[in-house]
Order: structure tokens, then C-alpha cells, then sequence
């Protein structure tokens, strides 16, 4: 496994392995690697000759006052990991490498997208993610990248960016991996305490119930449902709700009567921890 630390290193290596006609799968993280990244580093190897995993705590995405400071950080065990799936490189540059200037001079601006559900309490934050993630396809030039249905919006973000900047990338949204009891796994769990760890499953358990009154009761009010699912979020005393939403996984709009597909998408803190989930329900 290569460590690539430099944009001219990464360059020259995929320009060598590139020779043997194999296509390259790429997994952008922020390391603090857990199943759901390592989720979609085994299906860019199932799906790829060569993956490329990219690690880099990306300053541009974290407003001021957010945790880009103490963002967990674990090289040590994010190699260990990934050597033992057989990853072909990881790109790790140092912030400078990415951002010669800061702020950077040219940034990628979404627009609505980027305002709504997250966006209400992280401005910019889609921006940051726009831009670090079409600088990485820049580098790294790979034929499919894969992305987590954990953070939804980004992947609606994501796939805006790749159609509407021409990149020539497949993008692949797997699942989302969670632990025993529900919880979806996050880098930000390690921030939790064992009484806001417990407190946690409410939000999944929420997910759940919205799932249940539309799926078996057949209720098709988005206000209805919001508002039981509410109850039991705040039926939690360790949870605040940033929000609560349905609406089309495909372009994130919001719908007042409930159509399938319709992603139920949460986001709360947990003490000072702010965790998000969602879940897409469909025709059975
Ligand atoms: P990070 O939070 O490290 O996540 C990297 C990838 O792993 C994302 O696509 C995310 O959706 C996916 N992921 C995280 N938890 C998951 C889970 N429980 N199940 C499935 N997939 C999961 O997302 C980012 O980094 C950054 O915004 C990045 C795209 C790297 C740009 O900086």
C-alpha cells in the first residue's frame, strides 16, 4: 500500500497504474475510519483493479466555532485498516498541499442545495465539500467514487457537482452501516459519553417510527408524521433537534403529502455532539 502525500506523487502513480487498462475506485474520507467507511472501501475493491483512499480533515467544510480542531484523528489505525483490506494508495496531504491559499481563491458555490436541511445551521458547509471533493477528483482522476447514503445531502450534492462540472465520475452510494442497536456509525460517536451514546438510538428509533406510521398506517400527512416523530425525538432529554424532514431522496425537496420514494431525514445534538441520519422508504 502507497502513502502519497503530494499532488505530483499521486499524479505519477495513477499515470503508471493506469498503463494496465484497470479502472480506479476512489473513497474520499476524513479518516477516523469505522465499518461504514471501510463499507465502501470493499466495494470499490470489489468493483475496481485499483482503490485509492483519500485522507484529509478538510478545513473549507467546518464553519467557525465547529470541531475541525478536535475532529478525531487516527493515522496509525486508519493505515493499519487499510492495509489489511489491500487498498492500492491512500492520499494523505497536509493542508497546505490542498489550499496553497487561504481562504482558497476559487470555491465551488452550490447554491439552494447547500442552504437547506444541514445547510439552515452549517452555512457553507456544502461548499467546502464541493470543493475539496472536485480538487480530490482533479488528483486522484478515478473512474467511480463512492459516498455514504449516511450524509444524503451531500450525496444529492455530489452527484449536482459531477453533472454539472462534466467530471467523468461514477458516483456509488452504499448503505448505510450501523451498529447493534441502530445507532449509524459516525466518527463523531467517539465524542459521546455512555449516557449520550445510550440517548443516541433515539434518533434511528425516530427514523423507525416515521417509517412505521407511513409504511403500516398508511398515514400520508408530512406534517402528521414530523410531528409524532418529534414527540419521540424530544421524548429524550439528552437530544435536541436540529430537524426533522421528508422529503424526495432524489433532490431533497420537501413534500407535503407523502410520495414514495421519501427520505426521513434527521439531524440532532446529543449533549454538544450533532449526529444526523436518515432512511430511504420506497415501494416494498
Ligand atoms: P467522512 O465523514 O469521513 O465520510 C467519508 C465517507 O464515508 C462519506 O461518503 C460518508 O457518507 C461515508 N460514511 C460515513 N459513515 C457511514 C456509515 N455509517 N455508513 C455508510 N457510509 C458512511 O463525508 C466526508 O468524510 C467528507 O465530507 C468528504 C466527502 C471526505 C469530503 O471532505
Amino acid at each position: 500500500m502507497q502513502i502519497i502525500r503530494t499532488i505530483k506523487d499521486m499524479r505519477a502513480f495513477h499515470k503508471i497504474l493506469r498503463t494496465g487498462n484497470k479502472s480506479t475506485g476512489f473513497v474520499p474520507t476524513m479518516g477516523a475510519l469505522h465499518e461504514g467507511h471501510l463499507s465502501l472501501v470493499r466495494r470499490s475493491k470489489e468493483e475496481n483493479g485499483i482503490t485509492v483512499v483519500s485522507i484529509f480533515v478538510n478545513p473549507t467544510q467546518f464553519g467557525p466555532g465547529e470541531d475541525f480542531n478536535r475532529y478525531p484523528r487516527d493515522t496509525v489505525g486508519d493505515l493499519e485498516k487499510l492495509s489489511a483490506l489491500d487498498v492500492d494508495a491512500v492520499f494523505m496531504p497536509e493542508d497546505g498541499e490542498m489550499y496553497p491559499e487561504t481562504p482558497p481563491a476559487v470555491s465551488i458555490d452550490v447554491g439552494g442545495i447547500g442552504r437547506i436541511l444541514c445547510g439552515v445551521s452549517r452555512p457553507g458547509h456544502f461548499n467546502g465539500v464541493a470543493t475539496v471533493v472536485a480538487k480530490l477528483f482533479n488528483i486522484v482522476m478515478p473512474d467511480r467514487a463512492y459516498f455514504g447514503q449516511k450524509d444524503l445531502q451531500q450525496t444529492v450534492v455530489i452527484k449536482k457537482l459531477v453533472k454539472e462540472l462534466n467530471f467523468d465520475v461514477d458516483i456509488i452510494i452504499c448503505p448505510v452501516v450501523r451498529e447493534k442497536d441502530g445507532l449509524a456509525m459516525s466518527s463523531r460517536n467517539s465524542y459521546l459519553n455512555p449516557e449520550e451514546r445510550k440517548a443516541a438510538t433515539v434518533l434511528f428509533r425516530t427514523l423507525k417510527l416515521g417509517e412505521k406510521l407511513i409504511l403500516n398506517k398508511g398515514m400520508d400527512n408530512t406534517m402528521d408524521v414530523k410531528r409524532k416523530m418529534e414527540e419521540m425525538i424530544r421524548s429524550e432529554p439528552l437530544a435536541d433537534p436540529d430537524y426533522i424532514e421528508i422529503v424526495d431522496p432524489r433532490n431533497l425537496q420537501a413534500m407535503q403529502d407523502i410520495r414514495l420514494p421519501a427520505a426521513l431525514c434527521i439531524a440532532a445534538r446529543i449533549g454538544n455532539t450533532r449526529l444526523i441520519d436518515n432512511i430511504i422508504i420506497d415501494k416494498k
